[in-house]
């Protein structure tokens, strides 16, 4: 059986820097509650009608593509993952394989918020395996910046998230010494609602049983969407911010534990930890917790914000391309997130 390995990895970042101030403008908060809390300096915003989710996947793809010696017609199927898709059907992965103009390869989107790379990776990962796909592309990319509640109701959200998209081209290896030795996948869903976004759904819950019954079938369709759901902003992503904190440092550790005892390995044999980024003094935590150096651990929210399904890739990429990571060394790609879904990537580069 072959192994995974990394062929090629590009990241994309939009131009438009918005520091912690610059949000001062919407809410009510400070650079200082910012930065204490989260560790976030500064994150980037998507340009509003140029640039959409599959348009910064798209960037991010074509440099991973570049260097792992490929072209866009040789991919031979796509993962996309992401929450904030540019349509809520179809998915980016068809949208990307239509503007890199790539044969009628198989599609496939992720729904996995934070974890949603690390899943991805994963199903790409027994593709490869087992043979049945040569150059795989894994996308993770969002653009938070469309859909969040800029007021001071929504801003224990909106200050963490930011936009960008990040891709890998995995290909198959025989070499001892590379590829991925071993992923691992979780969740609970009994927290769901805790960090969520509940709408557009069709769990109805916006709307009272009472009114609910007075629906004839002709007007069903409205249980989709009611001008209250917007008027009371359950449009947002809703979040019990220390509740995840708790569970994310709990999860974190052990899933990275988990994939360093499923290959005889110690955190010491660590060459770099990609978190994901969801928060420094999630990360800070869990560095504590492993015992693990500042150089085993690659943080960069303080200057994108937490990018969700595209945070680990960019990482990844921005670490490889300062010469964090070389041929060999043992990396660890780990994330937690909405769901609750987690998940760690253990691999030689
Ligand atoms: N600016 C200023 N004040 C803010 C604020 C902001 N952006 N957001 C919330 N506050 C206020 C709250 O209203 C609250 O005020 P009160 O005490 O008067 O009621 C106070 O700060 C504390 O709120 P709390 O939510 O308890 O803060 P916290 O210390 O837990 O920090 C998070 C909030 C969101 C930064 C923190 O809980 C966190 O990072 N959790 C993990 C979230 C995460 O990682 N999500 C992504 C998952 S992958």
């Amino acid at each position: 059986m072959f192994k995974s390995k990394i062929a090629g990895i590009g990241k994309y970042l939009p131009a438009n820097v918005v520091t912690n101030n610059d949000l001062l403008k919407y809410m009510e908060t400070s650079d200082e509650w910012i930065q204490e809390r989260t560790g976030i300096q500064e994150r980037r915003y998507a340009h509003r009608t140029n640039e959409t989710t599959t348009t910064m996947g798209v960037e991010a793809a074509k440099v991973a593509i570049e260097r792992a010696g490929t072209t866009p017609q040789d991919i031979d199927f796509i993962i996309f993952a992401t929450l904030s898709p540019d349509y809520y059907f179809p998915g980016c992965g068809v949208l990307l394989q239509r503007a890199m103009k790539m044969k009628e390869i198989g599609a496939l989107d992720i729904r996995n918020q934070c974890s949603g790379f690390v899943y991805a990776m994963s199903v790409a990962d027994q593709f490869i395996k087992t043979g049945m796909y040569k150059n795989i592309l894994v996308v993770g990319a969002e653009k938070h910046s469309f859909g969040l509640d800029f007021s001071t109701r929504g801003r224990n959200v909106s200050v963490i998230f930011g936009d960008g998209a990040g891709a890998v081209v995995l290909q198959p290896t025989e070499k001892e010494n590379q590829g991925i030795l071993s992923t691992h996948l979780h969740s609970d869903g009994n927290s769901a609602e805790i960090l969520a976004m509940y709408n557009p759904g069709t769990h109805a819950n916006h709307w009272s049983e009472q009114k609910l019954a007075s629906f004839d079938e002709a007007e069903i369709g409205q249980m989709f969407f009611s001008h209250a759901m917007i008027d009371d902003g359950q449009v947002f992503p809703n979040m019990d911010g220390p509740a995840v904190f708790k569970v994310a440092v709990e999860k974190f550790p052990a899933v990275i534990k988990e994939a360093l005892e499923a290959n005889q390995r110690t955190t010491a044999d660590i060459n770099l930890l990609i978190p994901h980024q969801a928060n420094l003094r999630i990360s800070q935590f869990v560095q504590k917790k492993l015992q693990l150096r500042d150089d085993q651990v690659y943080n960069n929210i303080m200057r994108y914000g937490n990018t969700t399904a595209a945070s680990v890739p960019i990482a990844l990429c921005e670490a490889w391309e300062n010469g964090k990571v070389k041929d060999g060394d043992l990396v660890c790609l780990a994330a937690f997130g909405s769901g609750f879904t987690w998940g760690s990537v253990l691999l030689n580069w």
